[in-house]
C-alpha cells in the first residue's frame, strides 16, 4: 500500500484546486489534504480530509488549523500572496513545526515593488525600465508633487506607468494610453496612490508579455515552461487589469512569439537575481519565489514584476501536465534536492469565467448581463461530464465559488476555470471553450479570445516588427 501523506494547503481559488488535484493524482502516495480555504470551495470541501473557511486567510487562524491537525500533516504549501507576505511560513514552522513550501516573510519580495526594482538594479540593472520612486513626505504640497512628476514625464515623453509599492494598495497599476491619456489624469492616479505609500513611476515598455515560473528548493532553480496570461478583462485586451482571465502554454518550453534566445536571456536574468539574493539561510526561497512577468522588446527582456508564489492562472497550465508525482516534487523541494522536473509535451489553455461584478463587466456591457441569473446557482455538471469525452484532457476547477445547501454559487472573484490539454494550442483552446460554455447559471461571463489564433498571430507579428526595428 502506498505511504500516507498529509498536506496542508492554504487555498484562494482554482490555482490551489489544481495543486490539490495534482496531489490526489499521486500514484506513489496516499494523500490526505487539509485545506485552509478562503471560501467553501466545492472541490476542496468534497476532497479535503479537513476543511476550514478563513475568509481573510489570516495567518493566526491558518496556524491554529495546522496545530489542530499537526499529527496528520507532513508539510504545507501556500498559493495566495497575502499569507505569504504576512509570514505564514515563519509562524507555522516556528509554532507548529510543519515545514511550509513558500518563501519566508523576509524573502517574499512580492510585498514591495520598490524593493524589487532596487534588487534588480543591483543584480541585473538592464531589466529595469527607467524608473523613479516617489514618497509623499518629499512634497510640501500637491503642486510641488505635480511639478516634480511632470518634469519626469517630460523625460519619459509621457510614456509612463504608475505603480503603488504595495500589492493592491490604492488604485493599482495605471498605464499611459490605457488608464489615462492626459497628465492630469495620470497625476490624479499617482496622487491617490501616494496617500497609501511609495509610488513608482516608470517608463512604459512596448513588447509582448510572458510569465516565467520556477520551482525552488532554496539551492536550485528549476524553470517551468513559459506561459502567457491575459490580464485585461475584455476581448482584444481592453478594460481594466484583472488577476488574469485565462492563459496558454505551448507544447514546448517557449511561446509562439518567443525565440530560444528570449528564453535563454530570461534564464540568465533570473539566475543572476537568484545568485544575488540567495538567502544566507539556504531554504528561505522555497516554492515559486520567482514568478517573473517579462516584457519582451525584441532585443531585451524587461521585468514588470516579481511575485513570490505560483501564478493564477499560469500554474494551472503546468500542474495538469506535470509528469513527475507532485508529492515527490514537494518532498524534493523540502529536502533541497530538486534539480529537474518533467512536463509533458502538451499545449494547455485555461479560460476563466467570472461574475458580472468582476472586472467591470456589468458597467461595460449592462445589456449582456443575464440579470435574472445573478446570484443564482451555477451548474458545473455538464462541464464535468465532458471528461467522458476528453478523459484527462479537460479539468474543471472551481475558484471563487462556494457550496451552500448542496448548490454551488459564484462569489465575487473569478469563479471557475476550465483547462483544455492537447497537442496544439488550437485544440486545447477548443476543449477549454467547450467546457466553459457547458457551465450554466450565475450570469457568468468569459473572454472569448484567450489563446485564439488571431491573438497569437498578432503577438507574433508584433515581435517580428519589434525585432526588425532594432
Ligand atoms: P504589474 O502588476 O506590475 O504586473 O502590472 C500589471 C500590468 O500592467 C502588466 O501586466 C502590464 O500589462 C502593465 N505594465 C506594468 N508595467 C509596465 C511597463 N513598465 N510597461 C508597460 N506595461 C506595463
Ligand atoms: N496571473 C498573474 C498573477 O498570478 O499574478
Amino acid at each position: 500500500m502506498a505511504e500516507r501523506v498529509g498536506i496542508l494547503v492554504v487555498s484562494y481559488g482554482a490555482r490551489e484546486v489544481a495543486m490539490i488535484d495534482a496531489f490526489l493524482r499521486s500514484t506513489n502516495y496516499n494523500v490526505e489534504v487539509y485545506v485552509a480555504d478562503k471560501q467553501r470551495n466545492p472541490f476542496n470541501a468534497k476532497n479535503a480530509k479537513a476543511h476550514v473557511v478563513i475568509p481573510d486567510l489570516n495567518v493566526e487562524a491558518i496556524c491554529k488549523f495546522a496545530e489542530a491537525h499537526k499529527d496528520r500533516i507532513d508539510f504545507g504549501i501556500v498559493g495566495p500572496e497575502k499569507p505569504i507576505i504576512e509570514g505564514v511560513r515563519d509562524l507555522v514552522e516556528k509554532r507548529v513545526g510543519i515545514p511550509m513550501i513558500c518563501p519566508t516573510k523576509e524573502y517574499a519580495i512580492e510585498a514591495s515593488k520598490v524593493q524589487q526594482r532596487l534588487l534588480f538594479q543591483e543584480a541585473v540593472p538592464e531589466v529595469n525600465p527607467r524608473f523613479k520612486i516617489f514618497r509623499q513626505e518629499e512634497f510640501k504640497t500637491a503642486e510641488d508633487a505635480r511639478k516634480t512628476l511632470y518634469k519626469w514625464l517630460d523625460e519619459l515623453g509621457n510614456m509612463a506607468v504608475v505603480k503603488p509599492d504595495k500589492p493592491a494598495a490604492g488604485k493599482g497599476v495605471g498605464v499611459w494610453g490605457d488608464h489615462f491619456t492626459t497628465r492630469e489624469q495620470l497625476f490624479e492616479h499617482f496622487w491617490e496612490n501616494l496617500r497609501h505609500g511609495a509610488v513608482i513611476v516608470e517608463e512604459k515598455i512596448e513588447g509582448e508579455e510572458s510569465s516565467f515560473q520556477a520551482f525552488c528548493d532554496g539551492k536550485h532553480l528549476v524553470p517551468l515552461p513559459e506561459t502567457r496570461d491575459y490580464k485585461r478583462a475584455f476581448d482584444g485586451d481592453k478594460g481594466p487589469n484583472t488577476g488574469g482571465m485565462g492563459s496558454y502554454k505551448d507544447a514546448g518550453e517557449i511561446l509562439p512569439f518567443m525565440t530560444a534566445a528570449d528564453r535563454e536571456r530570461e534564464l540568465r536574468i533570473v539566475n543572476k537575481i537568484f545568485d544575488k539574493w540567495r538567502a544566507s539561510e539556504n531554504n528561505a526561497l522555497r516554492g515559486i519565489p520567482f514568478y517573473v512577468a517579462f516584457m519582451h522588446t525584441g532585443k531585451e527582456s524587461k521585468i514588470l514584476e516579481n511575485n513570490s508564489r505560483p501564478g493564477d492562472p499560469e500554474i494551472i497550465n503546468i500542474l495538469p501536465v506535470l509528469k513527475d508525482d507532485f508529492v515527490d516534487v514537494c518532498f524534493k523541494i523540502l529536502d533541497g534536492n530538486l534539480t529537474r522536473v518533467e512536463v509533458e509535451k502538451a499545449a494547455t489553455v485555461v479560460t476563466y469565467k467570472a461574475p458580472p461584478s468582476y472586472g467591470g463587466y456589468a458597467e461595460a456591457f449592462p445589456e449582456l448581463v443575464e440579470k435574472t441569473e445573478i446570484n443564482k446557482p451555477v451548474d458545473l455538471t455538464k462541464a464535468y461530464e465532458l471528461s467522458k469525452k476528453y478523459g484527462e484532457r479537460i479539468c474543471v476547477y472551481p475558484a471563487s465559488m462556494e457550496i451552500r445547501n448542496g448548490e454551488t454559487y459564484a462569489l465575487k472573484s473569478r469563479a471557475v476555470c476550465v483547462v483544455g490539454i492537447s497537442e496544439t494550442i488550437e485544440d486545447a483552446r477548443n476543449i477549454s471553450l467547450e467546457g466553459v460554455k457547458a457551465i450554466k447559471g450565475g450570469a457568468l461571463w468569459h473572454r472569448t479570445d484567450i489563446a485564439s489564433k488571431q491573438h497569437i498571430e498578432k503577438s507574433i507579428r508584433h515581435m517580428e516588427a519589434l525585432r526588425k526595428r532594432k
